[in-house]
C-alpha cells in the first residue's frame, strides 16, 4: 500500500524510483533508460536493416558516448559514427569492433586518422583535399588500404536551428559542389594507391522532421553519380544519407517515426539507381539524437525560490547549462515536472534557473508546476543527447555521475566528478608556489 501511494507521488523511470535515485546518487544526475536504448536499435532492425538488403546503421556517438554505450550499441548489432580521437579511443577500448566504426570530421589531425589507420577503422568520411592527401600518406607509410566515402555538401537546407543546420552551402562541413572540387578529389582517390573510394556520404542537420529534404540531397547526389560515372566509370558503392532525425521535446514538435525517413530514402535510392541502370549501393543511416534522448532523464535539487511579484517565480536548480548547454546555446526547449509531487495539480507558472553566474543560464522558460518547495526534485525530460557529451565545467561545477537503469535496477556507468577531480591535471610553476612576501 505504501509503496503503490509512494508509486502515485514520484515519478518512476526504467522501473527505478527517481526520488530515490536522486538520494542514493546525490542531484544533478543524468539517467539513462537502457531498455528505451534497445528499443530503438529494435526499431533501426526492424524498419531498415532487416526490411532492406545490404543496410547499415551506425549510432552518431556524439550525442551521448562511454564505454558502456559501446558495448549496448555492440550487443544490437549497430555499428559507431565517431568523430574525434577521443571517441575512438573509448570506442577501442570498450572493445568495439572497428571495421564497424565510420570516422567523420571537419578537420581530422594527422594524429586522429593515424590511429583510425592504426586500428583498421572501417570507413573514413573525408571531408576535404587536406585530409584526403593526409590520409593516403598516413595509409601508404601503416602499408594499408583505407576505404573511404566523400562527404559533400548538397546545398539543402533543413528547417531547424542555424547551428545544427549542415547541408547548406555555406557550411563548413563537406566538399562544395562548385568550381571541380569534387572531380579533383575523386580523381586523386581513385589514382590513389592505399585509398578505396566507396561513395559518397552528406549530413543534413539535426532534430530535422521532414523527408523532403532527403529526398532533395539524393536528387543532388543522383546527379553527381551520374557524372562521375560517366567521367570515371565510377559506381558508388556506398551512400551514407547522415542522421538527423528529429525528436519530441515539448508541444509542437511531431517526430516521425524512423520508417516514415528511411522507406523514402531506400525508395528514393532504388528509382535513381534503375535510371542509372546502377546497382543500388549500401545505404547507411547514421542516427545519434533519435537513438538516445527519449532515453535520458535529469533530476536536479530545487534550491533558492524567488518570487518577483508580477513578473515571474525564478526556481534555481542545482545544475544548469554545464550539464544542459542546449537552452543556453540553441535556445533548446524541454519538458520537466517536479518528481516527488506526480499527483499533484499543475497550478503554478516557474521559470527554471541554473546556478551559473550567467542571466542566460536558464533551463525551461514558464513551466507550470504544482507548488514547489526548495528541496523537491526536479526532472526534465529527454536529455539522452547532447548534454553529457556536452557537459561543461563551467564555474567549477563537477559533472554530474550518469546512472544506467534497466527494469528496476541501477548502476554508475559514470562516477561523479570531484573537486579533485577538477585539480587532476593542473599545475602551478614552481616560482609562484613560494610564498610572496
Ligand atoms: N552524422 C553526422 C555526420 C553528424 O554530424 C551528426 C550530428 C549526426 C550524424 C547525428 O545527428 P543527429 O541524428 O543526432 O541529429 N549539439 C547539437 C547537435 C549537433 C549535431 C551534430 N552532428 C544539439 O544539441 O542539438
Amino acid at each position: 500500500m505504501e509503496n503503490e501511494s509512494r508509486k502515485k507521488k514520484h515519478l518512476t523511470f526504467g522501473g527505478c524510483d527517481t526520488i530515490a535515485l536522486a538520494e542514493k546518487y546525490g542531484t544533478p544526475l543524468y539517467v539513462m533508460d537502457e531498455q528505451k536504448i534497445r528499443s530503438k536499435c529494435r526499431e533501426i532492425q526492424e524498419n531498415f536493416l532487416g526490411k532492406y538488403e545490404n543496410t547499415r546503421a551506425v549510432y552518431a556517438s556524439k550525442a551521448f558516448l562511454n564505454m558502456t554505450m559501446c558495448k549496448i550499441i555492440e550487443s544490437e548489432g549497430i555499428g559507431l559514427d565517431v568523430v574525434s580521437g577521443g571517441e575512438l579511443f573509448t570506442a577501442i577500448q570498450a572493445g568495439f569492433p572497428t571495421q564497424d566504426i565510420i570516422f567523420h570530421g571537419n578537420n581530422k589531425s594527422y594524429e586522429e586518422l593515424s590511429l583510425a589507420v592504426k586500428y583498421d577503422v572501417g570507413r573514413v568520411v573525408v571531408d576535404n583535399t587536406y585530409e584526403l592527401e593526409m590520409l593516403q600518406k598516413i595509409a601508404k607509410s601503416n602499408k594499408k588500404k583505407v576505404r573511404i566515402l566523400f562527404r559533400i555538401a548538397p546545398g539543402i537546407e533543413g528547417s531547424t536551428h542555424k547551428y545544427i543546420s549542415t547541408g547548406q552551402k555555406d557550411s563548413k562541413f563537406g566538399i562544395p559542389l562548385a568550381e571541380d572540387q569534387l572531380n579533383h578529389v575523386v580523381a586523386f582517390a581513385l589514382k590513389a594507391s592505399h585509398l578505396e573510394l566507396m561513395g559518397f556520404h552528406f549530413h543534413l542537420g539535426s532534430q530535422l522532421f521532414e523527408n523532403g529534404i532527403y529526398v532533395a540531397a539524393l536528387d543532388v547526389l543522383a546527379k553527381l553519380m551520374k557524372d562521375m560515372k560517366e567521367r570515371y566509370g565510377f559506381v558508388s558503392k556506398e551512400l551514407n544519407a547522415g542522421g538527423g532525425f528529429g525528436i519530441f521535446y515539448v508541444e509542437g514538435d511531431q517526430p516521425k517515426p524512423l520508417r516514415y525517413f528511411t522507406d523514402q530514402i531506400m525508395e528514393k535510392v532504388k528509382t535513381i539507381c534503375h535510371e542509372m541502370g546502377v546497382p543500388i549501393p549500401q545505404v547507411i543511416i547514421e542516427p545519434g539524437r533519435w537513438m538516445v534522448a527519449e532515453a535520458g532523464l535529469t533530476l536536479y535539487t530545487i534550491g533558492a525560490i524567488k518570487d518577483i511579484p508580477g513578473v515571474r517565480t525564478y526556481v534555481s536548480v542545482d545544475g544548469g547549462m554545464p550539464d544542459n548547454p542546449r537552452p543556453a546555446l540553441y535556445s533548446a526547449k524541454y519538458q520537466a515536472d517536479i518528481a516527488n509531487k506526480m499527483n499533484l495539480e499543475k497550478v503554478q507558472k516557474i521559470t527554471v534557473a541554473g546556478k551559473c553566474c550567467e542571466t542566460g543560464d536558464i533551463l525551461i522558460w514558464d513551466l507550470m508546476v504544482p507548488p514547489v518547495k526548495s528541496g523537491d526534485i526536479l526532472a526534465v525530460y529527454n536529455t539522452g543527447a547532447y548534454n553529457y557529451s556536452m557537459a561543461s565545467n563551467y564555474n567549477r561545477l563537477p559533472r554530474p555521475p550518469v546512472v544506467l537503469v534497466n527494469e528496476g535496477i541501477d548502476h554508475v556507468i559514470v562516477r561523479r566528478e570531484t573537486y579533485e577531480d577538477l585539480l587532476h591535471r593542473e599545475e602551478v610553476p614552481m616560482y609562484l608556489q613560494k610564498k610572496v612576501k
